[in-house]
């Protein structure tokens, strides 16, 4: 199927980013969240990625200017009519994105695909709210989106082949490598990459090192762009918190249980750089 207008739902640090590289590969891009309040904040940041791609050169002012012109802001789903591709990357909460689908569901045209950039929930599970299971998928893309190379494509089991191609065709158009994962909670990345982080959360909280020595010996022992507490930081502690109880629930395997402490600091709303304090303070 040709996608010409994509949607993004939920315009926070994944949705901004997916919204960027969109405009940037010539989709027209149909924005949205919860509030005027919220879409403002969200159009303001996009612009000023887009700037700084402008400064260091990356990106020419006329390109810049067709980027934005691309780009449409509502905050009204009946508004998504006409949308080829809607790409949800709302709250990671179950609930929430399963009363969007069914809305979507009967808001949207037959034609419409459905995905989702959840970095745990079940895409089935999603698939099966709706009445068009077939052409519901997951589209995982990477924090921050503009920089990172990978988008891992998960079929769910009720998948058409038409829209699998689809979703690759529009992953590939965004620059990005795809690979296929099965759906199985986490996918390929999150599977490996969570148990990891909350040990790292363990290591603090058992005093094994201060944060800044646990970020520092990996970083410098392992060659990782970032210590393991800024990645969380730099994640949200309560996307990682979700992420690691969806993984306790389906596996039911003690290993993914979430330290105390991340659970702690999620219930103190301390959910990382987003909000401007999780296992360090940014101003
Ligand atoms: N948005 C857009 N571009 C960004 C950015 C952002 N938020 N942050 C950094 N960049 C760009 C910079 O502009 C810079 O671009 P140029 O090279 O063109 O100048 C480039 O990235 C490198 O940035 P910096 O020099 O400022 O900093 P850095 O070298 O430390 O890199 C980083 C920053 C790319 C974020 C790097 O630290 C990194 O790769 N960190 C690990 C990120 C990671 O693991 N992401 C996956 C998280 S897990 C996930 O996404 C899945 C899930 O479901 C939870
Ligand atoms: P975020 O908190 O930065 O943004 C979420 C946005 O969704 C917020 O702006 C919020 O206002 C909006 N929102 C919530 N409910 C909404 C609704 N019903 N309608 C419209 N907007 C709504 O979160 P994020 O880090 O961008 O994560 C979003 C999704 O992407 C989650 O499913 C997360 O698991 C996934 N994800 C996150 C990362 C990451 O590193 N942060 C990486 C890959 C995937």
């Amino acid at each position: 199927m040709s996608i010409q207008k994509i949607g993004v739902i939920g315009i926070g640090q994944m949705g901004s980013g997916i919204v960027q590289i969109a405009a940037l590969a010539g989709f027209e891009v149909l924005a949205c969240d919860q509030t005027e309040g919220h879409n403002k904040k969200a159009q303001v940041f996009i612009e000023k990625q887009l700037g700084k791609l402008v400064e260091k050169g990356k990106l020419t002012g006329e390109a810049q200017s067709a980027a934005l012109a691309k780009i449409k802001w509502t905050n009204n789903l009946s508004d998504f009519v006409g949308t080829d591709l809607i790409i949800e990357a709302i709250t990671e909460n179950v609930a929430a994105k399963h009363e969007l689908f069914i809305q979507l569901d009967k808001t949207c045209e037959a034609k419409t695909i459905l995905a989702t950039n959840t970095s745990s929930i079940s895409v089935t599970g999603l698939a099966a709210v709706t009445k068009r299971p077939h052409q519901v998928i997951g589209m995982h893309f990477f924090n921050p989106v503009p920089v990172m190379k990978l988008l891992e494509v998960i079929r769910a089991v009720q998948t058409d082949d038409a829209t699998y191609q689809t979703a690759v065709a529009v992953g590939e158009k965004l620059g990005k490598s795809v690979v296929t994962a099965k759906d199985s909670a986490a996918f390929i990345v999150n599977r490996t990459l969570l148990p990891f982080l909350n040990e790292a959360i363990f290591t603090l909280y058992e005093s094994v090192g201060t944060a800044e020595d646990i970020d520092k010996a990996v970083k410098l022992g392992l060659n990782h762009p970032m210590g393991p507490l800024e990645l969380c930081d730099f994640v949200g502690l309560d996307t990682l918190l979700a992420v690691l109880d969806v993984m306790y629930k389906e596996f039911g395997d003690t290993k993914y249980r979430a330290c105390p402490m991340l659970r702690k600091y999620v219930e103190a709303g301390w959910y990382g750089r987003k909000v401007g304090r999780g296992f360090y303070k940014y101003s």
